[in-house]
């Protein structure tokens, strides 16, 4: 079986576990569009097939069937994940989803209606997001402590990160990882980026940050982590795959 196979029949393996009858499917969910990012803003249902999509990726990448037995920590969680496993009764174990946006985060948390699921906002600087928070540091307090996940993501977060925070994300995201756990996210890599890092529509300060792949090496070396596989998906950001060094 090649590996485009494995995943489709994965991915047609979850969507066999939407059941139609759930109280849960996901457009019922019925996430308000103020807290959608992205392309799903416009048109939820396909913003869920894609995740949908994107969680068989992922286990394939972690080596698992589906997340019944995985841990999630998700940072800068938007709510595409949380519409997909709770939504859709995907299985995951536990899903922990961090952000800076106070309100969706409070949407969330009131409206998921499970014990697996709990969220957290944090309110940290981000030139594009968040301009009143305090500097990102590793010991911000995710609503985590002692806790570790087998799975961290994060998707469309790195993308719109400084070199400062992107560094001190892999140092945080290390603190929470288990042994055997993965860390997974998304990052515009573009080799004619001069020096480490561009900012790269001006005038929209953090839209899109571009790093040279070697940078995000040396920065995931340096936060202990280990660079398993970094690839790109049709149509989609890069994906970078890391292990705990
Ligand atoms: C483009 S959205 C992606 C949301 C979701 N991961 C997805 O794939 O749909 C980026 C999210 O990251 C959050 N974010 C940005 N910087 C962050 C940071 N330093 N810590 C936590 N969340 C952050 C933003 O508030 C926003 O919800």
């Amino acid at each position: 079986m090649t590996v485009h196979t494995r995943i489709r029949s994965l991915v047609a393996r979850l969507r066999r576990a939407i059941a139609p009858e759930s109280a849960n499917d996901g457009v019922e969910f019925g996430v308000p569009q103020q807290f959608r990012r992205g392309a799903g803003r416009q048109n939820q249902r396909a913003s869920v097939d894609s995740a949908v999509d994107m969680i068989g990726t992922i286990a394939k990448e972690i080596g698992v069937p589906d997340l019944a037995d995985t841990r999630v920590l998700d940072i800068g969680c938007g709510v595409k994940f949380t519409q997909v496993l709770y939504g859709r009764n995907i299985p995951a174990k536990r899903y922990h989803g961090v952000d800076l946006d106070r309100r969706m985060i409070k949407f969330l948390a009131s409206n998921v209606r499970d014990k697996r699921f709990s969220y957290r906002h944090i309110s940290v600087y981000n030139e594009m997001y968040c301009r009143k928070g305090a500097p990102l540091t590793p010991n911000v307090d995710i609503g985590a402590a002692g806790q570790e996940f087998d799975l961290i993501s994060l998707f469309s977060v790195f993308t719109h990160l400084a070199p400062r925070d992107f560094q001190a994300m892999l140092a945080l995201t290390r603190k929470y990882v288990a042994r055997d756990g993965h860390l997974i996210f998304t990052s515009f890599i573009d080799e004619t980026v001069e020096g480490e890092f561009m900012d790269f529509v001006p005038g929209r300060p953090l839209l899109r940050a571009h790093y040279r792949e070697e940078v995000i090496r040396k920065y995931a070396t340096a936060a202990n982590w280990s660079v398993n596989r970094i690839f790109r998906p049709p149509k989609q950001q890069h994906w970078v795959v890391c292990r705990p060094a």
